[in-house]
């Protein structure tokens, strides 16, 4: 496994810091769009193989970021952010994510530009990704919205209609911003990067969505409501440390939509969350990657059912 380091910051600064960091064999470029002098921006790259010492090293690269910090007497902050370059997806700049794309029939993704003041129709999202994850092109973003179209579009139930959702890692905000786009009432994105958060709140007023989409920053610990849905694309160790608390917040007809692990984790995903009480609703996979629902079981008159009970899914007697 492949692990991006980028420090980013004043150019002149991030020169210096470079020094400091030769240890690392940090690439650094200036980035484009800062063409004053004085406002220069500049980007170290550090690129690490292996887990093995990653959190040794990036202790020992953020306390050299911190002196440097403090030697230069920076007003404005150096930001570093870590990536698994193996779950990463095209960024906003590259040309990848420059024209409107479908990742579901019902849906248009148009990538923000200045001209761009409103969505040219009900079914489409206008994105500025920035560095957040949720440009819709990677399939454990795509097998959510997959998901999602089958629950909202799938039945004559409409079960988004009138439904809470949460969006629980929300990155750039898309899937909360998809939801209610899809029908439902309301959402919530929930999200721990800071600069993550500040790309899906710009995405909500793209979509004039502040009324109905709110994003917070945090994870468990700012959600206190029962959601009719929840959707959690993360990374295994984080699906695995946040998912225990799901239940919780899933009402009692509540599903749960999980992604971002591998289709080989298919099994243990599905003991881990049947272990918390849920059942598996659907499952689903695409290039190597794997999702799955799982809703809450209910009590029935005539005794525990075997079957599962979800908005969408009528009951067999
Ligand atoms: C793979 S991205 C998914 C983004 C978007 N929901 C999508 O499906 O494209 C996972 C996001 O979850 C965030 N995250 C990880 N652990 C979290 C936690 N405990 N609470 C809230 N957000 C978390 C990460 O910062 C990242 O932005």
């Amino acid at each position: 496994m492949q692990f991006e380091i980028t420090i980013e910051g004043p150019y002149r600064a991030i020169s210096k810091l470079s020094v400091n960091l030769h240890s690392f064999s940090p690439l650094i470029k200036k980035i484009p769009g800062h063409n004053d002098k004085n406002s220069e921006r500049g980007r170290i790259v550090i690129l690490e193989s292996g887990e093995e010492h990653l959190d040794r090293k990036l202790l020992d690269i953020s306390s050299i970021v911190n002196e440097a910090k403090k030697a230069l007497s920076l007003r404005s902050e150096f930001y570093m952010r870590v990536r698994n370059l193996a779950y990463s997806e095209p960024s906003s700049g590259s040309s990848q994510f420059m024209e409107p794309f479908s990742p579901i029939d019902s849906m248009t993704i148009q990538p923000w530009t200045p001209n761009l003041a409103q969505p040219t129709g009900p079914r489409t999202i206008i994105l500025d990704p920035h560095h957040a994850f949720g440009t819709g092109k990677h399939p454990t973003t795509l097998l959510c919205l997959r998901i999602m179209d089958l629950i909202a579009n799938g039945s004559r139930a409409q079960p988004f209609k009138g439904a809470k959702v949460l969006d629980f890692g929300c990155g750039t905000g898309l899937l909360a911003i998809a939801a209610v786009k899809m029908g439902a009432q309301e959402a919530v994105g929930v999200e721990t990067d800071p600069s993550s958060v500040q790309a899906a709140k710009t995405n909500v007023n793209l979509n004039h969505l502040s009324g109905r989409v709110a994003i917070r920053e945090g994870s468990w610990e700012t959600v206190h409501e029962k959601y009719d849905f929840i959707f959690a694309n993360l990374v295994v160790a984080a699906l695995l440390r946040t998912g225990t608390h799901i239940p919780d917040h899933l009402t009692q007809t509540g599903t749960v939509v999980i992604s971002g692990f591998g289709e080989n984790q298919m099994g243990e995903m599905k003991r881990f969350f049947e272990d918390t009480g849920l059942t598996i609703s659907k499952q689903s996979t695409l290039e190597g990657w794997g999702a799955a629902s799982f809703s809450k079981k209910i009590y029935l008159d005539k005794g525990w059912s075997s079957c599962y009970y979800s908005k969408h899914v009528e009951l067999s007697r």
